[in-house]
């Protein structure tokens, strides 16, 4: 074993005690008391009430849980406020377009029952899973991503407390302990641009923390679920910008790291986590399943027809979130992959992985109004043309199958907005509700969820800060 040696043995040892007094800070932040407000009062919901957006529109606004039995006429604005994000398994790790967990509460309270089979097929980082479990619903999540399964795998496995908290203290102490001549060097991952993502130093504190997860001698969960920890901090000790969904470097964004900082949000991570982990264990029911099989795909999906009561799920946006280009860097670091992504980006829904022999020509997918936006992106750029009429066509095959994998009169519930591509508003939900249509679900009904954070002026007709939420139903 080789050791190295560098001057930045002077930042260390870190300080236990202003990580703790800093986690204690951040743990201290209360959500409001909206009881305490004079709320307008729907038919009696103290955290319901009714506004005027800034088109003038009526919206309903309802802060935190949802009331299980809320009225919704359809295509009814709702603004959801969350105060959920991070309790219990739900804020281990960030996820591009994530599900904030009351909707999913609130969709599976209404349209399931104890006991009954949901599946997510776009599960992503396992939001609807989690929430499942907890509400005593058996589920599965299917993604074609590993580190999603992986993510999805640790925020739904209850965890032993005691052994959590000494392999917290375990791990804390080999922190305080770190020397960069401890590293060896040989086990330190290689992938592409490793030296550019990373400074030297932070290189070796996270060859370090993946080590003496290793070294734990506990059961693999409790492994796995330090190992998302040290996940969760990959990105802002990385030379990336820590506000992109993509992983790029900004030279102007002048971000600094410095040596100790992985060790330091490591131990924040995990003093942040356990806690956290130690509550949702337990509120796990025992008696409830949760799979997220590998090998499936959400336009092939192995399981019997009829088998599921309940399908819920956000599926990726035409040509917006380049998942394994997200998470590039956990990726590596966790040892899902060492090259190329590619391989990985093409069995992606909206991938821009697509071969030049692919958009020869134009592709009509039979919606009227979709083949319109097409046809006017086709002619700017076949290429981005193409990608759109490949999401609708994949999305026809995720539908065909969730029909199929469905009991009669169960629910596939969407929850999915609008893009821009090539400046041309493509409404997936609309065309997504059409084709489900032609696949012979029935609309039951469908509202909007206004997107809080891109609540800013923009003509109506190009507004793309709304999800739509459909509500289908198989006859
Ligand atoms: C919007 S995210 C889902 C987020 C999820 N609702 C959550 O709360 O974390 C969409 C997911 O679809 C996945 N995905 C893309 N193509 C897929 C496919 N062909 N089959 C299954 N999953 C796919 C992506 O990996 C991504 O995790």
């Amino acid at each position: 074993m080789t050791r190295a040696q560098t001057k930045s043995e002077l930042f260390y040892p870190i300080s236990l005690d202003k990580i703790i007094e800093k986690v204690g800070k951040k743990n201290g932040r209360k959500r409001p008391d909206y009881t305490q407000k004079s709320f307008y009062e729907i038919s009696g919901y103290p955290n319901v009430k009714e506004q005027i957006n800034e088109y003038g529109e009526k919206i309903i606004r309802v802060d935190g849980d949802i009331p299980v039995d809320l009225p919704i006429e359809n295509q009814r604005r709702f603004l959801f406020i969350s105060y959920d994000q991070t309790i219990l398994s739900h804020g281990l790790h960030k996820y591009p377009a994530k599900f904030f967990p009351e909707l999913p509460r609130w969709l599976i309270k209404r349209y399931s029952k104890n006991g009954d089979k949901i599946i997510d097929p776009f599960s992503g980082s396992g939001t609807t899973n989690v929430e499942a479990l907890l509400n005593h619903r058996h589920s599965v999540g299917i993604d074609v991503d590993p580190f999603s399964r992986f993510l999805s795998k640790v925020k739904t496995t209850p965890l032993n407390k005691s052994e959590l908290e000494s392999s917290r203290d375990k791990l804390l102490q080999s922190i305080l302990d770190f020397k960069p001549s401890l590293v060896n060097m040989d086990a330190i991952p290689n992938f592409p641009y490793r030296d550019n993502w990373f400074n030297k130093e932070i290189i070796l504190e996270l060859s370090y923390i993946k080590e003496i997860i290793e070294a734990l001698k506990v059961e693999d969960d409790i492994k796995d679920f330090f190992k998302i920890c040290f996940s969760s901090i990959i990105r802002s000790v990385s030379n990336a910008d820590d506000n992109c969904t993509r992983t790029v470097i900004r030279k102007k964004l002048n971000k600094r790291v410095y040596p100790a900082d992985a060790l330091t949000k490591f131990a924040e991570a995990i003093l942040t986590n356990v806690p956290k982990m130690i509550e949702f264990s337990k509120r796990c029911p025992t008696d409830i399943t949760i799979d997220f099989p590998i090998h499936q795909d959400a336009r092939s999906i192995n399981f019997p027809d009829g088998y599921f009561n309940l399908a819920l799920t956000s599926p990726p946006y035409a040509n917006a979130v380049d998942y394994p280009r997200t998470h590039q860097l956990e990726i590596y670091w966790l040892g899902f992959e060492n090259g190329s992504l590619t391989p990985l980006k093409r069995k992606h829904i909206g991938t821009e992985s697509v071969s030049a022999t692919d958009y020869r020509t134009l592709h009509k997918i039979n919606v009227r109004k979709a083949d319109n936006v097409i046809r006017r992106i086709y002619e700017k750029d076949p290429r981005r043309a193409y990608i759109a009429y490949k999401y609708l066509f994949d999305m026809r095959k995720n539908l065909k199958e969730i029909y199929r994998v469905l009991k009669k009169n169960g629910y596939y519930i969407i929850v999915v907005g609008n893009n821009k591509i090539r400046n041309e508003l493509f409404e997936s939900w609309r065309y997504i509700m059409s084709i489900a249509i032609g696949i012979g679900f029935e609309v039951e009904n469908y509202f909007a969820s206004e997107i809080i954070k891109h609540f800013i002026k923009v003509p109506r007709e190009e507004r793309i800060n709304t999800d739509w939420i459909l509500v289908l139903k198989k006859r």
